[in-house]
């Protein structure tokens, strides 16, 4: 059964609250725009498209809360910055409140509340229909059964399911073309182990955890036919930026001839933004890499680096994975083309 992380009710949205997986499974409610930019800053929901999703019925929720008010279009203005502010480096989240702002202009505060709560059911379906259009594309990277390499998490609970690296994944597993998973643990918040391990243990697909550091042995081995991961944003030419391990994994790859794919919806893309250079990354809390699991592993005082994110540069890229077909290097031309023709759809 399909993993939905973001439910829609009358007047509240529900989380599943990604913070305390595989533990328990608890749904958060959210009834106001700070709930779901807490959520998503607390990474109660994460990964760049559930994060667009949820800031959109974030912003529905702003509406609705605030549609008798005199102010109503500056408050809502206020509640769009803050949403898209959420989380930086994730071009999904400002990519969706673009959208939906486009989508208001001129509308009164009631029909902005329906327009708001209609275009985040419609970006929801429509992302998952992207992840198994996805999964498809994928499969024409493979010929037969391949061992995976996976880092983080971009599964279901990542997008509104299916997921876009997983989604690949699991196409080749409807084909039975998987023979192994390898999971990445992904330090220092454990998406890998915590999310990945759960969703592809939930699915029944063959996966095996393995500390960061181990990615190389597997490799060496010969244990791994392609590395395939998601992104958060997709600058011009290929540069990419996906959680904090990413490259070094990408350099691993091309050290052992391993085809390196990133799979991402067109929203990924960026054409604004013109290489990784100038793609922001977020730095998060010190506690994040001094605790684990409630427990002190540093001193708690040592200095810390943690940027949630690094930049794969494009020249480590063998392909990327989109809805609309698979793009290969030289990547600038391909990415406004798809980026015009989704606009145009
Ligand atoms: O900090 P996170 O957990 O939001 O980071 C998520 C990732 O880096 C994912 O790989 C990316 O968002 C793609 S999700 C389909």
């Amino acid at each position: 059964m399909l993993i939905e992380p973001i439910r829609r009710d009358t007047d509240h949205v529900e989380i599943l609250d990604q913070r305390r997986l595989p533990e328990s499974e608890r749904w958060l409610i959210c009834t106001t725009g700070n709930d779901v930019v807490e959520a998503i800053q607390t990474l109660a929901v994460r990964g760049a498209p559930a994060i667009g999703i949820a800031g959109l019925y974030g912003l529905w929720l702003e509406a609705m809360r605030l549609q008798h008010q005199p102010q109503f279009s500056a408050m809502l203005q206020d509640a769009a910055d803050r949403i898209s502010q959420a989380r930086p480096t994730a071009v999904n989240l400002s990519w969706a409140v673009n959208q939906a702002l486009e989508k208001i202009r001129g509308l009164d505060p009631r029909e902005t509340v329906s327009t708001l709560r209609d275009l985040a059911d419609v970006v929801k379906v429509q992302d998952v229909e992207n992840n198994v259009a996805m999964g498809q594309a994928g499969l024409t990277l493979f010929s037969g059964p391949a061992k995976i390499l996976t880092h983080c998490n971009a599964g279901s609970l990542a997008t509104a399911g299916y997921g876009t690296a997983l989604g690949v994944i699991r196409a080749l597993h409807e084909k039975q073309w998987i023979d192994q998973v390898w999971v990445d643990e992904t330090r220092p918040l454990l998406q890998g182990a915590r999310l990945t391990a759960w969703e592809l243990e939930h699915d029944r697909i063959p996966a095996t955890l393995l500390t960061d550091s181990m990615a190389s042995q597997v490799m060496a081995l010969g244990e791994v036919d392609a590395v395939i991961v998601g992104a958060d944003r997709i600058a011009r030419n290929g540069d990419t930026a996906n959680k904090i391990g990413t490259y070094g994994l990408a350099v691993l790859a091309n050290y052992h001839n391993i085809p390196f794919y990133v799979a991402a919806p067109v929203s990924t893309l960026d054409p604004v933004t013109p290489d990784g250079l100038h793609i922001p990354i977020e730095h998060r809390a010190a506690d994040e890499v001094r605790r684990c699991g409630g427990i002190s592993t540093a001193p708690t005082t040592i200095a810390v680096y943690n940027p949630a994110f690094d930049v794969t540069p494009a020249s480590l890229i063998t392909a990327i994975i989109t809805e609309r077909g698979v793009i290969r290097p030289p990547y600038g031309n391909a990415i406004d083309q798809l980026t015009r023709e989704a606009k145009d759809a």
